[in-house]
């Protein structure tokens, strides 16, 4: 993807159904996390990160953990085109949520921490960007380690994760961090979220 191709075309907060997100938690609450998505507040901090940095030509921007899509949502309007935008969803009512909300988006059903291979199953080989939903704070450390160091081998060099939780810290340690040997900034804390969210940017340390 290159710079930011379309023009913004509306900044008024929207608001999706909640219920299919509501179900999803109960479903699976681990998985999810929280009950209620990401605020119109948080989706607009997380994709202009993700933008910033989806600086290359080498693929599509990423999605891992899409819900109901406030980020996704976000993304396209800040000018992510939608044939740019892969996301992947393992809830199977989510997932056709997202495709009723978003025609044409390519939405992949999988598991974002088996990354190689459910994007590989949609034809995605690189990447340019990931923006990452997941609550990496409860996942397996080699699970979230093995979904990172997937995301880095599919972008290019100056490739970046934006992360984001309802942690104060970063939800990568510092040991995963030097394993993968990544350096993370602090994007920002929104509070116009229920709980306030922080976002990260992970990105590969300069040689
Ligand atoms: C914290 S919610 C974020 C949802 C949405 N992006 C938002 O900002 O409101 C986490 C999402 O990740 C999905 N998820 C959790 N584990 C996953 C996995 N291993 N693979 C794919 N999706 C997963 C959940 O189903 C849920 O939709």
């Amino acid at each position: 993807m290159g710079p930011i191709m379309r023009s913004i075309t509306s900044r008024k907060p929207i608001f999706a159904d909640p219920w299919p997100f509501l179900r999803g938690w109960c479903r699976s609450p681990v998985a999810v996390g929280w009950p209620l998505a990401s605020s119109w507040w948080s989706a607009q901090l997380i994709a202009a990160a993700a933008l910033r940095a989806a600086r290359s030509t080498s693929g599509p921007v990423v999605e891992l953990g899409a819900g109901t899509g406030p980020v996704t949502e976000a993304l396209l309007q800040l000018g992510c085109p939608l044939d740019q935008l892969v996301v992947v969803e393992r809830d199977a009512e989510m997932c056709g949520f997202l495709e009723t909300r978003f025609p044409g988006l390519r939405v992949l059903q999988g598991d974002a921490l088996r990354l190689r291979e459910t994007l590989a199953r949609g034809g995605v080989t690189s990447t340019c960007v990931t923006v990452c939903g997941l609550p990496m704070r409860v996942v397996p450390p080699e699970a979230a380690e093995r979904c990172y160091g997937d995301a880095f081998t599919l972008m290019p060099a100056d490739g970046a994760v934006i992360q984001y939780t309802y942690g104060l810290r970063s939800p990568l340690a510092p040991a995963a961090l030097a394993a993968l040997d990544l350096r993370a900034s602090f994007v920002g804390r929104e509070w116009r979220n229920l709980p306030p969210m922080g976002v990260w940017r992970y990105h590969k340390r300069a040689p």
